[in-house]
């Protein structure tokens, strides 16, 4: 869909290998089935998500009962990795990556300060996400 390099778009080949690994811990369940659809910047009065964390990693979320927000970093997983030079929906002019808080970049990895609604079994909800529905979670840290 929006994969298309668009004028000005500069990519680069992909390195052969990986350095280093992820655990998904989880996935975020939105109310956006596509990237068209997802806000461009997530807003702490749009609608409720989920953070699904996977039973595994239950424990670790003790401590964050009563906290208002947190950082909740999230792998990017339909984005393309490759492209060095790029213009975003809705931008005239190209821009390198890492001037840009696109998804599309070698590590496709997404943060977002989310305001907690509620927790419940290993269920966080919240507002204030941007991702699609079933977007990996990578991370929660709490947000002071
Ligand atoms: C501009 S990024 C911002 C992400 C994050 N708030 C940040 O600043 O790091 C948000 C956009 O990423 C795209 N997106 C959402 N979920 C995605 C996914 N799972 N894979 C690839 N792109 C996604 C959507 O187009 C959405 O509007």
């Amino acid at each position: 869909m929006d994969d298309e390099m668009r004028p000005g778009e500069i990519s680069v080949a992909l390195p052969a290998e990986f350095d280093a690994g992820l655990y998904f811990i989880g996935r975020i369940r939105t109310p956006w089935s596509s990237r068209a659809e997802c806000p461009r910047r997530g807003a702490h009065d749009g609608p409720l998500c989920r953070i699904e964390v996977d039973e595994r990693w239950w424990p670790a979320l003790r401590g964050l009962e009563g906290r208002r927000f947190i950082q909740a970093l999230y792998f990017m997983h339909q984005a393309r990795r490759d492209l060095l030079v790029q213009t975003p929906r809705g931008r005239e002019t190209p821009l390198g990556t890492f001037a840009l808080r696109s998804p599309v970049r070698p590590n496709p990895i997404a943060s977002s300060v989310v305001q907690i609604e509620a927790i419940e079994h290993g269920t966080v909800i919240a507002r204030g996400f941007d991702c699609m529905d079933g977007t990996p979670l990578i991370d929660i840290k709490p947000q002071d």
